[in-house]
């Protein structure tokens, strides 16, 4: 049965003062940067968890539109627990029973989502005021550093989250990081898409996925299954179809409301030369295409935005917004024998992962 105490995290209750409504929890103000391209898109970025706040496309017929989720004021994204355009670190998505295994022996992290980890524990780097550490008009760079036994997670981090737009609308988000002792490190960034605009129902828009293999979770997201073929399934996207076609038609997605599921990609050896995935919005105005060098894409149907402020002053419902999320497969930490690359870092190593989002007004 799904039990969505356990497995939707509970909002955050930073209390602002009224007039302290627009500092961070640092009590420092937010930081916004936006970049601007020949064609005139715009991206707007925020240091306070390398958030990307906005993506704005002027489409042929003159309508600027506004293809991502996000909130009124940078204040707001204190109070929702989506993680709205967050980068998500150092692990994304869930660590079962908040458990590595290290040299055989068992090695606790923060547990947020229950007795799980989700999304780098508690205090992870969504919720973390990031050091802009380069900046020009199309492209900006954050860093952060998180001490060793952050949030559980071993070893002295540094990383960075490098935003390009470039003048043929792709934001490419390129991920850098190191680490002094075994760390598994998995970064992306948490976007939700509506290329159709704020308002309308997310499940409106038609996907294609390019993965023959999805990770069946539980009904607190945990992977519960071995991998499985999407053959003859409502969890195939090889060809395009909307995401409301066969939304809840399996158990699968009964389990946890929707689509919240990794999807292992054609190839898995990192590349970003085969786009992983399409999204065309209702009224056929904007496409998207998904290029990542990461194995795995996390789809996520919004299941539980219902309550999240959004930009325009009131709340999201549920299904407002699609997430891709470019990952290694969930709680791979714990699963070695996943046709995937090691998500652990060692030492004297750097980790990097690319995902670009390119965006075409049709
Ligand atoms: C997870 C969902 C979760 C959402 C927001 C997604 O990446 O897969 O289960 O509800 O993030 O926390």
């Amino acid at each position: 049965m799904l039990k969505p105490e356990n497995y939707q995290l509970a909002p955050q209750t930073h209390h602002i003062e009224p007039e302290k409504k627009q500092l961070a929890p640092d009590g420092q103000p937010f930081q916004l940067s936006t970049l601007k391209n020949r064609q005139g898109m715009t991206t707007t970025l925020m240091d306070w968890g390398a958030t990307w706040l906005s993506a704005v496309l002027p489409l042929a017929d003159g309508e600027k539109r506004e293809l991502l989720l996000g909130c009124q004021t940078p204040g707001d994204y204190l109070h929702q627990s989506a993680y709205l355009g967050a980068t998500v670190g150092r692990y994304a998505n869930r660590i079962a029973r908040a458990q590595l295994q290290i040299d055989g022996q068992l090695h606790l992290l923060l547990a947020n989502q229950g007795v799980h980890q989700l999304h780098g524990g508690p205090d992870g780097f969504h919720a973390r005021r990031w050091q802009i550490s380069r900046q020009s008009p199309q492209q900006i760079t954050y860093q952060i550093h998180s001490a060793d036994n952050d949030q559980g997670f071993p070893g002295d981090f540094t990383a960075t989250v490098t935003y390009t737009l470039t003048d043929d609308n792709r934001m490419e988000i390129d991920y850098l990081a190191t680490v002094d002792k075994p760390c598994p490190v998995n970064l992306t960034n948490h976007a939700y898409f509506n290329l159709d605009g704020e308002g309308h129902d997310a499940r409106k828009q038609t996907l294609q996925l390019f993965a023959d293999r999805f990770l069946p979770v539980d009904s607190d997201g945990i992977p519960c299954a071995e991998l499985t073929s999407v053959d003859n399934t409502g969890m195939d996207f090889r060809q395009p179809k909307t995401l409301a076609q066969d939304f809840l038609k399996d158990r699968d997605q009964q389990r946890v409301k929707g689509y919240d599921h990794a999807y292992l990609l054609h190839r898995t050896c990192g590349a970003t030369d085969n786009p992983a995935a399409h999204l065309w919005s209702a009224d056929s105005k904007v496409k998207m295409s998904v290029y990542t060098s990461a194995p795995a894409l996390q789809l996520y149907s919004g299941n539980f935005l219902a309550g999240t402020p959004n930009r325009s002053g009131g709340e999201y419902a549920s299904y407002s917004g699609v997430a891709l999320e470019s990952e290694f497969l969930p709680d791979s930490p714990n699963h070695p024998e996943w046709p995937q690359p090691t998500c652990w870092l060692k030492p004297g190593k750097q980790y990097r992962s690319t995902t670009i989002y390119h965006f075409f007004a049709l």
